[in-house]
């Protein structure tokens, strides 16, 4: 059961300020401009027409070199020689890695392979016929950024290989329909949880979805898992990135000695799909749009 909040509780969204202090305010600040409001409140950058129509032309540019890396994958090949095509067309196309140098990671994009749950440095390890790829490809263009990734068969997939794919994707799918006006945060997790668990698989945790467009990483965390604290709700103008994380075993990560590589601490496979969503006035659209 569910605690009626008090107006000295600590507020839902999780600010660590009392209710009264924090998203009671909402109430009265009614008809003020959402952009002050949600900035002041959550810390959330809203998007304008135009900030929209220049995420949008480096989403493209994302799925485009998605498509264009998905074009090598075949057994034998080094995750470094797609890193190097992704960071020689991304360059070409005036734009930046946004994972090159960031906090330090090295390379131009994230593959993360089988029981990798994310963050998969480029090296030269070969992937192998029966692998599962997931390429994360954040692009900087104009000043804006898109993240997507996707999760890619080499050669024949074994059962457990459709399985977690299959979810992964299903599951973004399931998130993108909780998005529109008036639904929260916290919808996203809790239909993604429900239908990945339902299904046998579990959701990662420790890495969740987040806004982005002006930065890499900002406002809010989108958690593919039901959180309470997550109550903050669409607007039309929040940019953010849904990502699951679907493992077949545990939910449980550890991060290898690199300091990035996160694996599933069972070994068991994890896959994953990205996509970068606008919330419209009737629900969502992608920004780095490709079919699920
Ligand atoms: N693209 C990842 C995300 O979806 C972040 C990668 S950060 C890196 O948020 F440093 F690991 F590259
Ligand atoms: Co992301
Ligand atoms: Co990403």
């Amino acid at each position: 059961m569910i605690k009626k909040i008090g107006r000295n509780d600590s507020c839902f969204c999780g600010s660590g300020k009392k209710y009264k202090k924090c998203c009671l305010n909402k109430k009265k600040a009614r008809g003020d401009d959402p952009k002050k409001l949600y900035s002041r409140l959550y810390n959330i950058n809203l998007k304008s027409k135009k900030d929209i129509e220049g995420i949008r032309q480096a989403g493209n540019l994302v799925v485009k070199t998605l498509n264009k890396a998905e074009k090598l994958i075949k057994d034998g090949v080094s995750t470094d020689y797609l890193d190097k095509i992704i960071h020689d067309f991304t360059i070409k196309n005036n734009a930046k890695p946004a994972t090159l140098g960031y906090k330090g990671f090295p390379k131009s994009c994230c593959i993360s392979v089988n029981e990798v749950v994310c963050h998969g440095v480029p090296g030269d390890k070969r992937i192998k016929d029966g692998d599962i790829v997931n390429i994360d490809i954040t692009s900087i263009l104009n000043g804006y950024y898109a993240d997507a990734s996707k999760t890619y068969f080499v050669g024949t997939p074994s059962k457990d290989a459709v399985k977690a794919v299959e979810i992964a994707k299903s599951s973004l799918i399931i998130g993108k329909n909780a998005v529109k006006p008036g639904n929260k945060v916290v919808d996203i997790g809790r239909a993604i949880q429900n239908y990945a668990e339902k299904n046998g698989c579990s959701v990662v945790r420790d890495f969740v979805g987040h806004g982005t467009g002006f930065d890499f990483h900002e406002e809010p965390q989108i958690p593919h898992f039901g959180r309470r604290q997550t109550g903050v709700e669409f607007v039309e103008g929040m940019v953010f990135t849904i990502e699951p994380m679907i493992n077949l075993g545990t939910q449980e990560v550890k991060i290898l000695s690199d300091g990035w590589t996160a694996v599933t601490k069972d070994g068991l496979l994890s896959a994953q799909f990205e996509q970068t969503l606008v919330v419209t006035e009737n629900g969502c659209e992608a920004l780095t749009p490709y079919d699920l």
